[in-house]
């Protein structure tokens, strides 16, 4: 296994640097199988298995339809709205993404608490302990705390029609991925690598029964006693 120390060190001043982390938020990881962390667990291990799912259906659809050069156009949950409900039925889910130590898009770039995420998961899968499942548990101060799942992902043969070493890739699609990716870092695997995590974050407790419509905060204008 490769080591990555640059960006395993970048971890440490990228705190806020998006500007998408207040300073004061901490993060600890939690034990997913602990009793009173049951009921989170499994509404964020549902989503994320719904997502991985998607994601490997959309890759084999998107390939077989119209081979990987054109697949590159719309592959990857790109339909998953980041707005309103994220995943149909699931109210509780606030986010979902996907993020790895080796990208091609920077947007997948991981955020202070991903990166933290990440540097555990290479260091367990180092010690040859690779981990199933984390959960995280980010406080903010003033607000309740976001719960997140995390899961690895591995590279399966069908990802390395995209993800495989330079050589192996048709000319047209390194051409494709040259132009959109041009720093492009999710080259090179082969199968059975860890690729990165998929991340869902979920509310502490339910949405309000009568939530408004999309996107707007929930008013207050009916301040409770
Ligand atoms: C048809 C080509 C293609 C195939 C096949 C493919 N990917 Fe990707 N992958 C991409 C593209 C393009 C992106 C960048 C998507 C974006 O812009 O967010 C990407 C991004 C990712 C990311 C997000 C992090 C990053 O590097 O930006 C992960 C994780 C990922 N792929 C995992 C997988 C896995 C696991 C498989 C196999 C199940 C797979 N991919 C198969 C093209 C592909």
């Amino acid at each position: 296994m490769k080591t990555r120390l640059p960006l395993l060190l970048s971890f440490v001043f990228v705190h806020g640097a998006f500007g998408a982390e207040p300073a004061a938020a901490t993060a600890v990881f939690v034990n997913p199988n602990a009793p009173e962390h049951v009921e989170i667990r499994e509404i964020g291990e549902k989503a994320i298995n719904r997502v991985a799912v998607t994601l490997v259906n959309e890759v084999n659809a998107a390939v077989a339809k119209s081979g990987a050069d054109k697949a590159v156009d719309f592959c990857h949950l790109k339909a998953l709205p980041m707005t309103g409900q994220i995943i149909a039925g699931m109210p509780r889910v606030t986010a979902v993404k996907r993020t790895s130590l080796r990208l091609r898009n920077p947007a997948n770039a991981p955020d202070a608490h991903e990166k933290v995420a990440l540097s555990k998961v290479e260091r367990d899968i180092e010690d040859g302990n690779p981990p199933k499942l984390l959960m995280q548990r980010i406080d903010r101060p003033g607000e309740k705390p976001e719960w997140r799942l995390y899961r690895p992902m591995a590279v399966a043969p069908q990802c390395l029609t995209c993800h495989g070493p330079s050589d192996s890739l048709s000319p047209e699609l390194k051409a494709r991925l040259a132009e959109r990716y041009p720093d492009d870092k999710a080259l090179d695997y082969t199968a059975g690598q860890w690729r990165g995590l998929i991340r869902v974050s979920i509310s502490d407790t339910p949405p309000p029964a009568a939530a408004p419509a999309k996107g707007a905060p929930a008013a207050k204008s009916t301040p409770k006693a």
